[in-house]
């Protein structure tokens, strides 16, 4: 089938690698005609486990091809994946102004019938909106419009797009969903066929609910630090029931990425335009945040007080392992409130420095490449993303270089590793008095 796909960012170039994996002929559109020339070039511009090589095995296998202009995209397709992105604007709404601006291109350049299928995460309602656009006077051939909601999760996102949970497919038009279906075909997943606007709130209720269990194991924590309980022992637990399930139940400094803080206010804000309070969403957000302030106080406590001129080596800058992605990072949170209280902040991430000086720079944060050289003279570690190269680290040899043996881990990455060597005051979360001496 030959399909285009709208947008080269994450969610765009991963479904037009692996639908071109899948047999399919595929053009992948953007209009950064910089994105578009590296990626001829087989550079990939963002880092996404497997990425790279699926794009070069099916640009070599002449499936997948790139272009800046949508004419040549359209030519000959069947069905247009529209991946676009819907950033938050300030009052939490999702700005949609990437996807009419898509919807505005194609009416003028489409000469034949195509699939509009949905892929970026639009407010319900969107995709009607737009079937009506594109079924105006305006736009001279039949389009059908479907939501086909995403579920990748960045670090993980060639994996889970051939081995989703489910297929989602909102289209209420018969013929339109069997090509959809024929689409993902290989695909071994549950296809539930649905509504717009069903298929919409799957995807906005699937994020919000996954926050939400994050939220609620990062109160339960906090809870476990006072009771004296252990929160790792307690979401094992918990999650062996299969009702609850063991998945995102693992506390740490909140939530944070490109989805998970926008999807949630989205919904949020979409309930109130139509005059119902979400008073769950709410506390989800504000426990989010308070998670941040929390972790905060615990770097300060651990330090003796006042941070002011002390030295913190933070670990960690990506919003989670396996990305360079920094958006609502709660690293990048944590280290501004470092900054505020005076700190001098040395931050070491594996992948993810160079995003984090776009948004986070000045005199009083040094990015370094080792993590060595960050520790170099510090009061302590903290610890704010989980990268597995963390644990294997010669913290003998940290220790020596540290001026204090101090460690705060937000991601409970350590404690395991730290079981037996009784070098560092080790701080974590969630666990008993919140600080394990070893
Ligand atoms: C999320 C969803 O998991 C995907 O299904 C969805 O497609 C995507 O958003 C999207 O809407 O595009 P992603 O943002 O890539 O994917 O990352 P997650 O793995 O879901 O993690 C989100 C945040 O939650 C991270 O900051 C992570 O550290 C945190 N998290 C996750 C926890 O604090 N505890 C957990 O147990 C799990």
């Amino acid at each position: 089938m030959r399909i285009a796909v709208i947008g080269a960012g994450y969610v765009g170039l991963v479904t037009a690698a692996a639908l071109a994996e899948l047999g399919h002929r595929v053009a992948s559109m953007d209009r950064d005609q910089r994105k578009i020339a590296a990626l001829k070039g087989g550079a990939v511009p963002f880092h996404e486990p497997g990425l790279e090589n699926l794009v070069r095995r099916n640009v070599r296998r002449r499936r997948l091809a790139f272009y800046d202009g949508l004419s040549e995209a359209l030519r000959g397709s069947r069905v247009v994946f529209l991946c676009v992105g819907t950033p938050p604007k300030k009052n939490g709404e999702a700005d949609l102004s990437q996807v009419w601006s898509a919807a505005r291109s194609l009416g003028k350049k489409l000469d034949h019938s195509v699939i509009v299928a949905t892929k970026s995460t639009v407010p319900v309602g969107t995709n009607r909106k737009l079937a009506g656009f594109l079924r105006s006077a305006r736009v001279s051939v039949p389009v059908i419009v479907a939501s086909v909601p995403e579920f990748l999760r960045e670090g993980s996102a060639v994996r889970d797009f051939f081995h989703p949970d489910r297929v989602v497919i909102g289209c209420e038009d018969s013929k339109t969903t069997q090509t959809l279906m024929a689409a993902f075909r290989k695909i071994q997943a549950p296809k539930v066929v649905t509504t717009l606007e069903s298929a919409e709130m799957i995807k906005y209720a699937s994020n919000a609910f996954l926050a939400t269990k994050i939220s609620f194991i990062n109160e339960i924590a906090n809870l476990c630090e006072r009771v004296g309980a252990d929160v790792e022992v307690v979401a094992r637990g918990m999650g062996l029931d299969t009702r609850i399930g063991s998945a995102f139940l693992k506390a740490g400094i909140g939530y944070g990425g490109s989805c998970f803080p926008k999807d949630v206010r989205a919904l949020h804000q979409i309930a109130g335009t139509h005059q119902y309070r979400f008073r769950l969403l709410k506390a989800v957000i504000e426990v989010n945040r308070a998670q941040r302030e929390l972790f905060f106080k615990k770097i300060q406590r651990a330090v003796g007080g006042s941070l002011r001129g002390k030295k913190i080596a933070v670990f960690g800058l990506a919003f989670k392992a396996n990305t360079d992605d920094v958006r609502e990072s709660a690293a990048l949170d944590i280290i501004r409130l470092l900054l505020r209280a005076g700190a001098r902040v040395r931050a070491y991430d594996p992948v993810a420095e160079e995003n984090a000086r776009e948004v986070l720079s000045q005199p009083s944060l040094v990015y370094h490449a080792s993590a060595y050289k960050a520790a170099r003279g510090a009061d302590a570690v903290v610890i704010t993303t989980e990268w597995e190269e963390f644990r294997s680290l010669r913290w003998g040899t940290l220790r020596k270089l540290m001026r204090q043996p101090i460690i705060v881990d937000g991601k409970n990455l350590l404690a395991g590793v730290f079981a037996a060597t009784g070098q560092f005051r080790y701080y974590s979360v969630g666990k008993g008095k919140g600080q394990i001496s070893v």
